[in-house]
């Protein structure tokens, strides 16, 4: 809802839980009033105005008209440099003249009766015509400059968006230094910031520091938005934890390069800034010409951070990833490239389609190796023609027989990147982003293709277009493995080159909309080694991102907790591969994979034909259980319990639409010896309803117990020998079993208790074993 006090100038942006107010004062500069938790609207707010009426020593006075008031302390919704506010500006122009100084006042403003959508950038959207936007227009009259301010109410999700665009007038040409798309003053700074932190393998970790006076940003200089720091920040206060207290949640809808700005300055005043990286990058902007902001999402949560994370859930899961993917099961897949890498030819693939088969799997992934001559990762990107060595009958003939197995089938492409080796960097160097006198820097031996330069578009579209029809593709996994280096567009004119990471960042989305466009039910999953492109914007044209590299179940635990800060089930894709684990070398049992993977879309990355008995038994009951429960491990309401960052347990649960089903998974590091009681309180229920808890059915290979084996057994077996081998390939172990009946207030306020571990002594029904990297999925339900 929007609320306006004509007559002074406020607007009061309410959502279901949260209020947002700006106003506009008497020297016509744009403040916020407030940000938080829901207020009844009043028709004069100028109570929560407050600024210094005196001259305070060293302050520099903003007009003659305006006495003693002073930019510096004043909380803006647009900051600009050089009439007195001394903090970091979000918005830096260099005019005609070379002049730096800019002034934006209030000159008029609207209602619109719809979500704004913006013409160059991946944003949210409302199909519903529930979403309003204020549009607020400044204008610095010097200069003959515009700023366009939109703000856009999500009411269901407590979320408002904002987004800006600057329109040159007449005065000649500006160059743009720098154009936040966020700048929001708090009047105090007693938060925490939080962001999600990471590299490769180990992607998204919550990361929490006290904020202090002084200037602190994250940031991309990578050309992707990277593992980094993802274009996330939130802000806490101090007693914050998941289910109480205040916080904040920020995010930008853009994939390339960022920066996340906080400054605390002598007068507590906290700013916060997120948008374009400033760094290396400035736009001319000629006369009349106009240039677009991504777009930022802000929440407000007074329940902790589970409601701020499940506000930006239903965002994306309703007003971000594509109406046609909204809600649609996602199909559990194979992905053949730990099972093989590059070494695969049309007969193992089939096999390996035929294992998938049998155990309920639903689509066959080609991963990187089918094209060119590309055996290894140093040859081929760009060129889009089958390796006939592996693929004698083309792609069209892998995928047929794919299909008559039963299978989709969906394939990998880099789009992106080009290796030097390649029959288009032959035809096309001057299509590699590199510069005309050095030598390029690889990273994975390969170069990234020009997306300022439309021809390159044209030619990526053409290419992919043409694979996908013939080979009936159903899935696309869109990888890019390399962070931009030497950039330099052959393409651009000189004038240009600082504008490079942003038009590569257009260019790509400019071909992600043509090709969604055109295959609208192609499911697109975004990848770049792993997680290192896992946001916002990629999710506008693709539903689901691979997380991370990182397939290992426990480190996959900090992963998944912390890219749910932000992203939904729905988006964070999760397979159960190997063992050992290819990244750390870490032997998980068969099941904890199951459990951690199962909570996001689920795949499958080993080699099926090589199971035992007991794998192949535990993954087909464990596809079964998910296909099952997809809609609610795919698109239920996410709670986090307890965090792996803060201890030996994780424990997480999705809860359906009307609390009536639900589903836990609790997962321990290691083994205590000799374990304490533990009792977790679930989220989520409806607290009069009836539940039962029941474990999902587990089975423990005894290959675990050594020669313990024998205690239990009527004769003596040798450890490692053949009768051994043979009864743990084969011997279906059943774990313990819990069931409880009890009502939702019981088991969210006095909490579930599970029946203690096994503590050194006796191993029977009346302890629970869960072991080091052990796990277990509860199903809740009405009865
Ligand atoms: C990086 C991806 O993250 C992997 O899953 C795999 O697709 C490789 N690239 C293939 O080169």
């Amino acid at each position: 809802m929007i609320s306006e006090n004509s007559k002074n100038l406020e607007f009061h942006l309410s959502t279901r839980n949260t209020s947002y107010i700006i106003k506009v004062i008497n020297s016509k500069h744009l403040i916020n009033l407030y940000y938080g938790k829901k207020i009844r609207h009043r028709e004069d707010f100028s109570s929560l105005y407050q600024n210094f009426g005196v001259a305070l020593g060293s302050s520099t006075s903003y007009s003659k008209e305006t006495g003693n008031f002073s930019l510096d302390t004043t909380r803006l919704e647009v900051a600009t440099n050089g009439k007195g506010d001394y903090r970091e500006p979000s918005l830096h122009i260099i005019f005609d003249d070379q002049s730096r100084v800019s002034d934006f006042k209030y000159m008029s403003h609207q209602i619109i009766d719809e979500k704004v959508r913006l013409k160059s950038h991946p944003h949210t959207f409302s199909n519903d015509n529930t979403c309003k936007t204020l549009e607020i227009k400044l204008f610095d009259e010097v200069k003959d400059v515009y700023l366009l301010l939109y703000y856009s109410v999500f009411y269901e999700c407590d979320v408002i968006t904002r987004s800006m665009k600057i329109v040159n007038g007449n005065k000649g040409t500006i160059l743009l230094e720098k154009v936040m798309s966020l700048n929001l003053d708090f009047s105090n700074s007693d938060f925490e910031l939080l962001t999600l932190e990471g590299k490769w393998i180990r992607e998204r970790h919550m990361n929490k520091r006290k904020l202090n006076k002084g200037v602190y940003y994250i940031d991309s200089k990578k050309g992707v938005s990277s593992a980094n720091h993802n274009p996330f920040m939130g802000l806490m206060r101090s007693n914050t934890d998941e289910n109480i207290g205040e916080c904040y949640g920020f995010g930008l809808i853009y994939s390339g390069n960022h920066q996340g700005l906080i400054e605390v300055n002598p007068h507590n005043l906290t700013r916060i800034q997120m948008g374009i990286n400033p760094f290396d990058f400035n736009w001319t902007l000629e006369v009349n010409a106009e240039f677009e902001t991504p777009e930022v999402i802000m929440t407000y949560s007074d329940a902790g951070l589970n409601r701020m994370s499940q506000n930006f859930h239903e965002l994306i899961n309703t007003h971000l990833i594509s109406p046609y993917w909204q809600k649609k099961p996602r199909p559990v897949l194979i992905n053949n490239w730990e099972a093989t890498y590059f070494d695969f030819n049309e007969a193992k693939l089939l096999k390996l389609a035929k294992s998938a088969k049998n155990l309920g799997i639903e689509l066959f992934v080609l991963d990187d190796g089918w094209f060119g001559k590309r055996d290894n990762d140093t040859t081929s990107l760009g060129d889009f023609f089958e390796d006939t060595k592996k693929l004698p009958n083309g792609l069209d003939g892998i995928s047929r027989k794919i299909n008559e197995l039963g299978l989709d089938f969906g394939l990998w492409v880099e789009p992106e990147s080009i290796s030097i080796e390649s029959e288009l960097y032959k035809k096309h160097p001057e299509w590699a982003i590199q510069l005309p006198d050095r030598e390029p820097s690889l990273g994975r031996f390969q170069l990234q293709l020009d997306l300022a330069n439309p021809e390159v578009i044209d030619y990526l579209f053409n290419s992919l277009r043409n694979v996908f029809k013939k080979a009936n593709v159903k899935y696309v996994k869109w990888d890019m493995n390399r962070n931009i280096s030497d950039v330099y567009s052959n393409y651009l004119p000189k004038e240009k080159q600082m504008e490079y990471h942003h038009r590569y960042v257009l260019g790509l989305y400019e071909l992600l909309t043509r090709l969604t466009n055109e295959f609208e039910e192609v499911l697109f999953e975004s990848c770049s080694s792993g997680g290192n492109r896992f946001d916002l914007g990629m999710l506008y044209y693709m539903p689901q991102t691979w997380t991370s590299d990182n397939t290992d179940a426990v480190e996959r635990l900090d992963i998944q907790y912390g890219t749910s800060i932000v992203f939904p089930l729905s988006t964070m894709a999760a397979h159960v591969s190997g063992k050992p684990s290819h990244q750390v070398l870490r032997h998980t049992p068969i099941e904890t994979r199951f459990n951690v993977a199962a909570f996001g879309i689920l795949g499958i990355e080993l080699d099926l034909t090589k199971l035992s008995t007991f794998e192949k038994k535990a993954l087909t009951e464990q596809i079964a259980f998910y296909k099952e429960h997809r809609g609610l491990l795919q698109f239920g309401k996410f709670y986090r319990i307890e965090s792996p960052f803060e201890s030996n347990n994780t424990i997480w649960m999705v809860v359906n639409d009307d609390s009536s089903e639900a589903l836990i998974g609790y997962y321990q590091k290691l083994q205590e010896s000799n374990p304490g009681f533990e009792c977790f309180k679930l989220k989520g229920l409806d607290e009069s309803m009836y539940y039962s808890l029941n474990t999902r059915k587990q089975y423990l290979n005894v290959q675990h117990f050594g020669p313990l084996i024998n205690d239990e057994l009527p004769v003596n077996i040798t450890e490692g020998g053949i009768i051994h081998n043979i009864i743990c390939k084969n011997y279906m172990y059943e774990m313990d079993q819990e069931a409880r009946n009890a009502y939702g207030d019981e088991l969210m306020h006095a909490g579930f208790l599970p029946i203690p571990q096994f503590g050194g002594t006796e191993f029977s029904d009346k302890v629970r074993y869960i072991g080091d990297f052990g796990s277990r999925i509860y199903h809740v339900k009405r009865t």
